[in-house]
């Protein structure tokens, strides 16, 4: 057996942590496990995020987080760097945060950062030390940065790795970070599970989470499988939202009444223009391509209808906005409310919002767009897009009104008073966000995807 937990620095004080990759993920994890107590360092190679997170500022919208990074940065337990020898020094335990996008032209994983990471941290591991992946990465990643560590790191084979998945939501992480439904720990020996035992232990201490232990295959497995599931989810309400266009149902309703069966429940139920983000989009996909390389894809082939169906949604946004015009986008005013992937946050990585507001574009239509945090990030990747200061600005003169983010803000517009800016009192609700009733008594037309 392995004899990392029996390193003597760790049997008499909490282990030392440290955070390769100070991105949402690694960010969050630092700054909470540095509130919750423990000694933390954040390691990264982008010197300016390190220099703003050790000068107090989140680089990313995520409520709770900057009163947090405050409260560790004066308690002296969080620190920053981008030198990998102090991360080496410092840690007995190093959580691998990095991300692993989809790969350009493929469905596959990009392990880039993940080797990357894994290889500069190992070169300074000349102790026992844990090191504990994070990052979403295709099972059998754990065993290849196993054997990669083993030969790199001084201490050889005193370096060991367990996997242990993080399922934060973006607008709850420090929630779900500080407080998570279930840990899980993916391990190759007891010792490793002590001491990743000892480093969850405020979290342990303070509640009743419970912990699954694996093996390293199954926690990266566990991962893609929750998000593979949640994507299932919310593509299975999405698909019959389709069935009721055709028959003239309501799928709220359906949603609504399919949620009261406690086997079903309501939560990730909700239809409209579907998943996005960086996260449901991209794991479906790389698990179907590990998948099909292991032999294994027709178990996971559904995924592809998943995809399909969530995909099919955003182009049906798109229709709705051109019926309400009339069949022809071309010079049509359209006010697209909200560029975020979803409330209370700033991403917009395959943010549907976007690629619906892009594709009216390309359809001919004059679309301005406004979202209360993430314009900075929109500005960036779609310049070709208008954007206004405020929901009533970008509306401001429109044809239609197309709500593409659920933010609070919209939800609680008056129509009476929208009506008095826009051109023609017409709305497309692509997140079912809207009282249908309040706004077609205040003469609006409107529309929503698979309601009558
Ligand atoms: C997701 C998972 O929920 C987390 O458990 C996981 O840790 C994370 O990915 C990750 O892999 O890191 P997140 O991407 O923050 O979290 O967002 P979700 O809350 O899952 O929402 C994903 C998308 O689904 C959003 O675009 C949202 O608008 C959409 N959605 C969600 C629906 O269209 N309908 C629903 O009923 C729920």
């Amino acid at each position: 057996m392995l004899q990392t937990a029996a390193d003597p620095a760790t049997t008499t004080r909490s282990p030392r942590l440290t955070v390769i990759g100070t991105g949402y993920l690694g960010a969050t994890h630092a700054i909470c496990m540095a509130v919750l107590g423990m000694e933390v360092l954040g390691v990264d190679v982008d010197a300016e995020k390190t220099a703003r997170l050790a000068a107090g500022e989140v680089p990313f919208f995520e409520p709770g987080l900057p009163e947090l990074l405050r409260k560790a940065l004066d308690s002296g337990r969080l620190r920053f760097t981008t030198d990998f020898e102090e991360a080496g020094a410092f840690g007995d335990v190093h959580f691998l945060c990095v991300g692993t996008p989809q790969t350009k032209g493929s469905d596959a994983a990009d392990l880039t950062y993940v080797r990357a990471a894994t290889a500069a941290l190992a070169r300074h591991l000349d102790r026992p030390a844990l090191v504990v992946g994070k990052s979403t990465v295709p099972v059998g990643t754990a065993a290849e940065l196993t054997e990669m560590l083993h030969a790199l790191a001084p201490a050889g084979t005193q370096v060991e790795l367990a996997w242990n998945p993080e399922f934060l939501r973006e607008g709850f992480a420090v929630e779900d970070t500080m407080n998570p439904d279930r840990l899980v720990f993916g391990v190759s020996s007891p010792s490793a599970e002590a001491v990743l035992r000892a480093a969850f232990a405020p979290v342990l201490d303070m509640h009743d989470t419970p912990v699954v232990v694996t093996d390293l295959e199954t926690a990266e497995l566990v991962k893609v499988a929750a998000n593979s599931f949640l994507a299932t989810k919310i593509s299975y309400i999405n698909a019959m939202a389709e069935v009721c266009e055709a028959t003239g149902a309501d799928v709220t309703a359906l949603a609504k009444a399919l949620s009261y069966d406690s086997r079903i429940g309501g939560k990730f139920l909700r239809p409209g223009l579907g998943f996005g983000g960086g996260c449901l989009p991209k794991d479906i996909r790389a698990f179907r391509h590990r998948a099909t390389e292991l032999g294994a894809g027709q178990a996971v082939a559904f995924l592809g209808e998943v995809d399909a169906i969530n995909r099919r949604r955003r182009a049906r946004t798109v229709d709705l906005v051109r019926e309400l015009a009339g069949g022809d986008l071309s010079g049509v005013r359209v006010a697209a409310w909200g560029a975020a992937f979803k409330p209370d946050s700033d991403d917009i990585r395959d943010a549907p919002a976007l690629d619906v507001a892009d594709a009216l574009q390309r359809a001919g239509a004059h679309v301005t767009v406004y979202d209360p945090v993430a314009m900075d990030n929109a500005r960036r990747d779609y310049p070709q897009l208008r954007y206004a200061t405020s929901a009533m600005g970008a509306a401001s003169g429109a044809d239609v009104v197309v709500l593409l983010t659920e933010w609070t803000q919209f939800r609680e517009v008056d129509p009476q008073l929208l009506g008095k800016v826009v051109r023609q009192r017409q709305v497309v609700d692509g997140r079912h966000a809207l009282d249908p009733v309040a706004w077609r008594a205040a003469g609006w037309t409107y529309r929503a995807l698979g309601r009558p």
